[in-house]
């Protein structure tokens, strides 16, 4: 199966669902991130949830830079200045939005995932139709 970096998260193979539960709401707080892996293999949905001052946020794990992985241990996903950063070039990406402020894709975004809070849980939001980034 071929990969297709563009594609919309929504559409990604092993994409969890509008409503599906990813953790417990307290589990991720300001200052912490943490990744969660849907399915298995190359095509698995790799996404990373961080904790902001204005809540959890989430992320597609894929670097706008060479598309791949940002992380190579689970608990190394932000840096010491409290930045998600991939491990390869070190991108560095506001967690607020994912807009990356240093380094080789300086100005891109991450590709936004959409969340809610409901009943103490994070849960799956609904995905924008149009857009890559949700
Ligand atoms: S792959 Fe992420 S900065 Fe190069």
């Amino acid at each position: 199966m071929s990969i297709r970096y563009d594609r919309p998260w929504h559409t990604r193979p092993f994409a969890p669902s509008q409503g599906d539960t990813v953790c417990d709401a307290d589990a991720i707080v300001e200052g912490e991130a943490r990744e969660f892996v849907y399915g298995e293999g190359k095509t698995a949905f790799e996404l990373i949830v961080v904790g902001t001052a204005d809540g959890p946020r989430a992320y597609l794990n894929q670097c706008p830079h060479f598309k791949i992985k940002m992380n190579v241990r689970s608990d190394e996903i932000l840096n010491t200045h409290g930045l998600i950063q991939c491990a390869w070039h070190y991108a560095c990406f506001r967690p607020e939005d994912g807009h990356c402020v240093s380094g080789p894709v300086e100005g891109d975004v991450l590709h936004s995932v959409p969340i809610a809070i409901c009943n103490g849980s994070i849960m799956i939001g609904e995905p924008e139709v149009s857009g890559l980034s949700t």
